[in-house]
């Protein structure tokens, strides 16, 4: 009897595993799910028709190619050439964003998953370029997803904010991919985003769809590590430009793309109650400078254009109004991250600075990761908050405890 007694136990506990982990009656359909990447996370494809180039080794012309991210264009002279290729011109007479003439980049395969798996298409081995794979493969493997049809990725030049993406389009095709997936599955849509998918997704649910249009169409919003309150990493990619990159652990693009980029000046930590004025974050020969200095600060270190492109870029995402749909804010933490920049008077502003951390995942502070936790007073639809530590920023959307939990939300039952 003795020895029997464990059997049964384990035999129930199989069967406890077995119904909470598949549970009985689930099909993708019932939860059909949308991923929203962040920045660098959908590739980038370009096609060239240049009439002059900076670099004589740099082609003017070219088929369509894979220009983020692939290790062929992180060789020099080549990686100067997607450098200047990737540059958007700013006309502060027109306060018009465009490409650099004879230059089209687009992010393919918007509504599939397959840009945003992997960032280089040939070498799906190189590890840091992975990003949803492990995701996605898990929901196809265990609960029968499949790409393109109930797991779908909305790809995007992650080189516009908010006010880009809504001229270039990207705020319609969205809108028409979810109700098209809600259509097709009867079942409201569970969107996924990482990184500055938040502030994304966030511009999407409070500026652009109503909120009858959010209780019919939106089943949930996670978030992964989203950066709400903006990141340092901003602050030195403007001054000195960001020496580390987000993906790689090297520089990708000169501080003079850096510096054209409407993300890069979207995702300085805002004037607000997050940023006081109070709370210095860049100190320099010339000056002392919080959230509240950004414009001395960009004329103090030659950033021409820098303001007029803020005023246009800035909106209201950086006062975090509330999405109003039933949200998980999950984040990592445990990572020394960049807070305060320290800049020697030796070679100002080139040189790259001394960096004071705080917590957070290595890239997004955490009072920045944090700022869902208001939403909860702010609106019906619940919160929930969890911190994953320690977890560095990219491999949010990597990590199996991460996976786990997010895939007990989608398998719940209602
Ligand atoms: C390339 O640009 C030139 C004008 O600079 C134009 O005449 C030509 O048709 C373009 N070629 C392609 C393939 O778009
Ligand atoms: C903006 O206008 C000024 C004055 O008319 C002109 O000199 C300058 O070239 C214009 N800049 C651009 C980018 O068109
Ligand atoms: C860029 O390429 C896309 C996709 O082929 C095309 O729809 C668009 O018209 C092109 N834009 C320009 C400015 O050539
Ligand atoms: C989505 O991409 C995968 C490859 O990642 C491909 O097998 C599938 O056919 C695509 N689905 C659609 C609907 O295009
Ligand atoms: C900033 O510091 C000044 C001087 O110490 C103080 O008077 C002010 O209340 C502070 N402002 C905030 C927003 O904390
Ligand atoms: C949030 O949405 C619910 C309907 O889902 C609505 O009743 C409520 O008024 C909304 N709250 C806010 C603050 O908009
Ligand atoms: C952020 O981390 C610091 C320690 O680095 C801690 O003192 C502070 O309370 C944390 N703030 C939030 C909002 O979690």
């Amino acid at each position: 009897m003795l020895c029997y007694i464990p059997t049964v136990s384990s035999f129930f506990l199989l069967i406890l595993s077995l119904s909470s982990s598949v549970s009985t009656s689930f099909k993708p359909s019932d939860k059909p799910i949308l991923i929203i990447p962040g920045i660098m996370g959908s590739q980038l494809w370009a096609r060239l028709n240049r009439t002059s180039v900076n670099h004589p080794q740099c082609s003017k012309t070219s088929d369509w190619y894979n220009i983020w991210l692939s290790l062929e264009q992180l060789v020099y002279p080549v990686e100067e050439c997607a450098s200047d290729n990737m540059m958007l011109q700013f006309n502060p007479n027109t306060s018009q964003f465009s490409p650099v003439d004879g230059v089209n980049i687009t992010a393919p395969q918007f509504g599939n998953t397959s840009t945003i798996e992997f960032l280089d298409p040939d070498l799906h081995s190189l590890e840091p370029a992975a990003t949803f794979y492990a995701m996605v493969q898990y929901f196809v493997d265990n609960y029968g997803y499949t790409r393109g049809g109930t797991l779908r990725g909305a790809p995007y030049d992650w080189r516009y904010a908010a006010v880009g993406l809504e001229s270039n389009g990207y705020y319609a095709k969205l809108k028409d991919l979810i109700e098209e997936m809600y259509t097709l599955y009867n079942n409201p849509v569970t969107i996924i985003v990482h990184s500055m998918g938040g502030p994304v997704s966030l511009y999407f649910l409070t500026q652009v769809v109503t909120q009858d249009w959010k209780d019919t169409y939106i089943k949930q919003y996670i978030t992964l590590s989203a950066v709400w309150a903006g990141s340092v990493k901003s602050n030195q990619a403007i001054i000195s430009g960001d020496n580390e990159g987000i993906i790689l652990d090297r520089p990708i693009w000169g501080r003079a793309s850096q510096r054209t980029f409407q993300t890069t000046l979207w995702l300085l930590p805002p004037a607000g109650d997050v940023w006081g004025p109070n709370n210095t974050i860049v100190y320099a020969p010339t000056g002392e400078y919080s959230a509240y200095d950004y414009e001395k600060l960009m004329a103090d270190v030659g950033y021409t254009n820098g303001p007029a492109m803020y005023r246009l870029i800035k909106d209201k995402t950086s006062e975090f109004p509330a999405p109003n749909v039933t949200t998980y804010c999950f984040y990592g933490l445990g990572k020394e991250t960049p807070y305060k920049l320290h800049y020697d008077p030796d070679n100002f502003p080139n040189s790259p600075p001394k960096v004071t951390t705080i917590d957070g995942d290595g890239t997004v502070p955490n009072i920045s990761l944090t700022v869902c936790g208001r939403w909860s007073k702010q609106q019906v639809h619940p919160v929930t908050l969890r911190s994953f530590s320690p977890v560095e920023h990219v491999h949010m959307v990597k990590n199996k405890d991460v996976i786990d939990a997010v895939s007990k939300i989608i398998i719940a039952d209602d």
